[in-house]
């Protein structure tokens, strides 16, 4: 090729290559551009190469001419890349924009557990009353959980299939393993156990604070046991009342009052006599059927009347045990499940759904 023909060429690439960036809308196309006409295949080098085939005094004029050319298509590519970007630019933002009048997004709400409701309206009825709210610890001792509530030593509440021991169960073997753990505490108040009620808080708060005594205590039990009505950990609120001059009628009164205020004030209460080895008398404390008004139902198994409660009046050996003065100060104590007030109240025949964590049986409440 001569020097005419390469001019005329390059003459033709500005032409088509301004005709290509006025056509090109993209960054994209703009890149598919940039290699067709300026890549190192692309035709402006192709053009480049075959200066070598010039002789030395063409070749500067068809040089200058290619870079020439070059250089305007470069700077026409370069600011339409401006202009494109610039575009590209405010096309995103304006996307990004927020849209203030779409509904936001709803997060799932959390809801308090059936049993904390029900433990935290026990807790605020006694607590209107004068109560104290005291806790005690999960893990006992064979000494409060039963020999300081005048658990006589064969008591069957003592037995395997009530309760989960911890370590060796014997006081003998107990007292050896023991000692080397917790030091000579354990030689005095025997095995250690899950505590199955939470009467052991009535003698930890008699141990440390002396009558007047007004207080309840809420928290977990354990137990063997395992069906439909029964979970091997579960939950009480105990209650007790130690003052000069308490009678069965205050233990009644107070009783009766819980009950309506939790039930409802229609409800009707029978106190029956019954045994546990730390009170006496001791009884059992039954309501008019919340389901079937006292007529008989499936739920109160026919007689309309529910077990809630046990109570009594503290026994004089459980004061001693405690250096309260018998003579002098009377009292009474109580305790009910969590659980059961909370099956009765919310209609629910298994126990197994409060501990499962579905959100179904959860959200209802
Ligand atoms: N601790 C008993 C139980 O778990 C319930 C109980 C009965 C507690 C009588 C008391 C009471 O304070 O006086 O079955």
């Amino acid at each position: 090729m001569n020097k005419e023909e390469l001019l005329a060429k390059i003459e033709s690439l500005r032409t088509e290559a301004n005709g290509a960036l006025a056509a090109l809308d993209s960054l994209v196309s703009l890149q598919e551009f940039k290699v067709r006409f300026l890549g190192k295949k692309g035709l402006l080098t192709d053009i480049l190469k075959s200066l070598s085939l010039l002789g030395p005094e063409e070749r500067p004029i068809v040089g200058e001419a290619a870079n020439r050319a070059k250089t305007e298509i470069e700077s026409r590519l370069e600011s339409l890349r401006k202009n494109l970007d610039q575009k590209e630019r405010s096309r995103l933002q304006s996307q990004k924009q927020v849209d203030v009048s779409l509904p936001g997004l709803k997060l799932p709400r959390g809801f308090r557990h059936p049993l904390s409701l029900v433990e935290k309206e026990i807790e605020s009825i006694f607590v209107n009353m004068g109560f104290s709210v005291f806790e005690g610890p999960d893990i006992e001792s064979d000494y409060y959980n039963f020999e300081a509530l005048n658990f006589p030593a064969d008591h069957p509440a003592r037995e395997m299939q009530d309760t989960f021991y911890i370590g060796p169960r014997t006081m003998d073997q107990g007292q050896r393993t023991q000692e080397k753990v917790h030091g000579p505490w354990s030689m005095v108040h025997g095995p250690l156990l899950l505590r199955t009620h939470t009467s052991p808080v009535q003698i930890r708060t008699m141990e440390k604070q002396k009558p007047p005594i007004y207080m309840i205590c809420p928290g977990a039990v354990y137990r063997h046991d395992d069906d439909v009505t029964h979970s091997p950990m579960f939950h009480q609120v105990e209650g007790l009342m130690v003052d000069r001059h308490l009678t069965f009628g205050d233990l009644k009164g107070v009783l009766t009052l819980f009950c309506q205020t939790i039930f409802g004030k229609k409800l009707k209460t029978r106190f029956r006599p019954s045994f546990f080895p730390f009170v006496e008398p001791g009884a059992e404390v039954d309501i008019s059927c919340v389901l079937c008004a006292g007529k008989g139902c499936r739920v109160c198994g026919g007689d309309g009347w529910l077990e809630i409660l046990g109570a009594g009046m503290v026994h004089p050996a459980v004061l001693e045990q405690v250096k309260i003065d018998p003579k002098k100060f009377t009292g009474f104590a109580f305790g009910m499940g969590v659980e059961r007030i909370a099956m009765l109240k919310y209609g629910i025949d298994d126990i197994r759904l409060f501990y499962q964590s579905d959100m179904r049986f959860l959200e209802q409440f």
